[in-house]
């Protein structure tokens, strides 16, 4: 098991007006070795009220979304670029991304993912620092350096592009199913190796 001493934010009051939104911080869940580190926006309302990342609407899917490939939230890392709930769900704005980086960047390298994936524009341009075309880009792979490392990074549809674009869904599974590929999972309808397929890229 990974090392998580310090991963948590226990406090933060870096953001003034994210502190008046908020009811706490919301931390990562999940396995603190997980080979998949799932990556959001921020939290909603109900992760606020939660406590947890993706526990409302978004999360649902990407609750169903984890099973069918034979994965669950407590197997998976899911956290956010921003621990605090904007207000009336805006965008985290780029000062609050930054001030929260250090978060974020302390939870990847402490976990030492095989993949990280990115859900959504915000997450995928937060991690790249480049311009992201999510819909046009989805499932592509490629690498963000964090710290001393190199991660292989994947971008993703957010979950919630599903309830305004119906055709998003198969975006959505079709990037997920390169998640469940490369890193082996084994889905248990005989696609799955259970080998890691990472160093192919
Ligand atoms: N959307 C996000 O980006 N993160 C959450 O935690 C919930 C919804």
């Amino acid at each position: 098991m990974a090392d998580t001493e310090g991963i948590d934010v226990i406090d933060c009051t870096r953001c003034p007006e994210l502190v008046e939104s908020r009811s706490g911080v919301v931390n990562g869940t999940g396995a603190s070795d997980a080979a998949i580190v799932f990556v959001g926006e921020a939290p909603g309302a109900d992760e606020d009220r939660e406590g947890e990342p993706f526990v409302g609407r978004s999360g649902g899917v990407l609750d169903d979304k984890l099973t069918e490939r034979g994965l669950d939230r407590d197997s998976v890392r899911i956290t956010n670029c921003v621990r605090c709930r904007p207000p009336e769900n805006r965008d985290p704005n780029a000062e609050e991304l930054a001030n929260c980086r250090e978060f974020l960047d302390r939870e990847i390298t402490g976990i030492d993912p095989e993949l990280i994936v990115t859900l959504g524009k915000v997450p995928s341009e937060h991690l790249l620092d480049t311009d992201v075309a999510v819909t046009k880009q989805a499932g592509a792979v490629t690498e963000t350096r964090i710290g001393d490392a190199t991660y292989r990074l994947l971008i993703c549809v957010h979950p919630a592009a599903t309830f305004y674009d119906g055709s998003q869904e198969a975006t959505l599974d079709s990037a997920l199913d390169t998640v469940a590929e490369l890193v082996g999972v084994d889905t248990g309808d005989g696609e799955g190796s259970g080998q890691s397929r990472l160093g192919d890229y």
